[in-house]
């Protein structure tokens, strides 16, 4: 189930009842005890009575390693099933838009086909980011491409093109080590002032601004940009 990108506000109602009813909360971290976002994010429901179950997912390139992660995760979640135990997966955002969910409901498809299987949507940080900046997503005739921001600023280049010549917004996500880049390729374009930039949406430390705002450093993985470079004619 997806958890929204921070705000606990923005779990869903089916979420709550989801966890409420749940004997066992499964939620993916990076590295061993680590608490992980979605299950901070659900704190506030997980009662003491529930079985905790972090789910170890290594952030590694390698192919392996994901791999193995994913089958384990399933093979966890099918034992608890298996047990009796009602379990519920957090995950972060929403739980189909780059997901260990859906990872994860692809392994338990291929090893526990038998297994039932529900989703809940989540609000994802695109959205929250949307709503929080008073910023229109998608208007009219426009297209709306969400993607990982790419890693080589010649492939941003042809990316903005692209969406300028097809009329879509950009949603950027993982600009994390990127912005040092990216920042100053939009600078070059004017793009900076329309573009938004939302870090760590929902969380304390949120920030959410015009692009232009930003300073070239680091952002961290949780940030996200907003792309727009041109309006519908038809307007308010
Ligand atoms: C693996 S994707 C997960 C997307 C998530 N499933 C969703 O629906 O929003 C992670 C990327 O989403 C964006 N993201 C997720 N949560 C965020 C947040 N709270 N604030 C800003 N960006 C966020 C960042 O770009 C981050 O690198």
């Amino acid at each position: 189930m997806g958890v929204g990108p921070g705000d606990p506000d923005l779990l869903t109602i089916a979420a709550v009842r989801a966890i409420e009813t749940a004997q066992t909360v499964a939620y993916p971290v990076a590295r061993e005890g680590g608490e992980g976002m979605a299950a901070a994010v659900a704190g506030a429901w997980i009662a003491p009575r529930q079985r905790r179950l972090p789910l170890l997912f290594p952030m590694v390139p390698e192919a392996g390693p994901r791999r193995l992660a994913w089958h384990a995760a399933a093979d966890r979640l099918a034992a608890e099933v298996a047990d009796g135990r009602a379990v519920v997966l957090l995950c972060e955002g929403d739980v189909s838009l780059f997901a260990t969910g859906s990872y994860v409901l692809l392994a338990l498809r291929d090893r526990h086909p038998a297994l039932p299987v529900r989703l809940i949507p989540g609000v994802s940080a695109v959205a929250a980011a949307a709503a929080a900046g008073a910023w229109p997503l998608a208007l009219q005739q426009e297209g709306l491409l969400i993607r990982p921001t790419p890693d080589e600023p010649a492939a941003l280049e042809a990316l903005l093109a692209q969406a300028a010549a097809g009329g879509w917004v950009l949603a950027l996500l993982k600009l994390g080590g990127r912005w040092p880049w990216v920042r100053p390729l939009l600078a070059e374009r004017g793009l900076l002032e329309g573009s938004l930039f939302a870090q760590r949406l929902g969380w304390p430390d949120q920030r959410l601004c015009p692009a232009a705002a930003v300073p070239a450093g680091e952002a961290p993985y949780f940030s996200l940009l907003l792309v727009r470079q041109g309006w519908p004619s038809v307007l308010p």
